[in-house]
């Protein structure tokens, strides 16, 4: 049989490894490198089977292209903070600016860039990884231990991290996997249908998208994805927010919120009838529509443009940590939190 390890190979001398986690007919090939979703494999209607995520086929580019951040575990801090700093405590903290005076994604050297430490590996479908990130890494207080464990069933993949620290912090982790249900390669998912549970979501200052702080109705506007509709059908640069971004690259309210794990979207490949349930018990779903992929080659040398993948990043609102109205992102010293996504197929006809 086909070994479930793989040595992929090495970074700072640290062995990286691709895990192949199997249930069913549903696979997922995880790296230790950055807890990164390399590819996720589920049937279509007729059975084949699809990979549906973007990714790249060796750790050296993964290594090389950190700004796309395919498939990896984002942390402490998921999306922008604003002049990278932020105040806890009384104290100030400064981040590493990577994006204007702005911190995205805790810097190019997050969590998608560290070789996590393997704690456990059974019954062919179940991985845990473990980083200890110290205090003060990427400027943020508190010594993080965090795992991130991920568990494929007959119908999909789930992903729990769990975050504990020595100091009040932030925890806010997400994975950021840009989704092709037509399959990693099959172009623009400008036609994916798209359902969100969403009824607010928060607009961006401008093409620095950082948010304006405000949380607005998405009626008659095309950031209303309450009912299903094709992601293209409504994507256009006369809505102002659209413009800023070159597309969808927002951050939705979770309807219903209450930090139980509930739906956020749910996704659908026209071309293949593969239809994804996302569920999480984060408070919001950044969707990101890959308006700044420019031409990445991908997996079996594909080709990912702009509108190649979504990706549906379940998290705390943007900058959440500056603004008192948004739902709190912090982790008080020697608490434990857990968040949940799940992410669960089938087909549709
Ligand atoms: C952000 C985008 C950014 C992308 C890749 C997304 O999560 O919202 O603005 O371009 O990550 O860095």
């Amino acid at each position: 049989m086909e070994s479930m390890t793989k040595v992929w190979g090495e970074v700072d001398n640290q062995p990286v490894y691709l895990y192949t986690l199997r249930s069913g007919s549903l696979t997922a090939v995880i790296s230790n490198f950055g807890a990164t979703v390399v590819t996720l494999n589920v049937p279509d209607q007729t059975g084949k089977v699809v990979d549906v995520v973007l990714g790249y086929d060796t750790l050296k580019q993964y290594e090389q292209n950190n700004r796309a951040y395919f498939g990896g575990t984002i942390g402490r801090c998921a999306n922008r903070i604003s002049n990278s700093q932020f105040t806890l405590d009384g104290s100030v903290y400064h981040l590493t600016a990577n994006e204007w005076p702005n911190s995205l994604h805790s810097g190019l050297s997050g969590f998608h860039m560290r070789v996590w430490e393997t704690v456990s590996f059974t019954n062919e479908n179940e991985l845990t990884l473990r980083l200890e990130s110290p205090a003060m890494d990427q400027g943020f207080p508190g010594n993080l231990e965090i795992t991130a464990s991920f568990k494929v069933t007959d119908n999909g993949l789930t992903i729990t991290y769990s975050g504990t620290s020595d100091a009040t912090t932030i925890f806010n982790p997400t994975n950021h996997s840009y989704f092709n249900l037509n399959g990693h390669k099959a172009g623009s998912v400008v036609e994916h249908l798209l359902r969100l549970q969403a009824n607010y979501y928060t607009p961006v200052e401008n093409a620095r998208s950082l948010t304006t702080g405000e949380i607005c109705n998405v009626l008659y506007t095309p950031m209303d994805f309450t009912r299903p509709k094709t992601i293209g059908s409504e994507m256009t640069p006369s809505f102002r927010q659209l413009l800023y971004t070159d597309g969808y690259d927002h951050n939705f309210c979770i309807t219903k919120y209450n930090g139980d794990v509930m739906e956020a979207a749910q996704l659908t490949g026209d071309q293949t009838g593969i239809r994804l349930t996302l569920k999480t018990n984060e408070p919001g779903l950044h969707l990101y529509t890959g308006n700044y992929l420019t031409d990445d080659i991908g997996k079996g040398g594909a080709h990912y443009y702009k509108y190649a993948g979504v990706s549906l990043q379940p998290q705390f609102y943007p900058d959440a940590i500056n603004h008192p109205n948004y739902i709190s992102p912090i982790l008080h010293k020697g608490e434990t939190k857990a968040f949940e996504t799940q992410y669960l197929f089938d087909c549709v006809s």
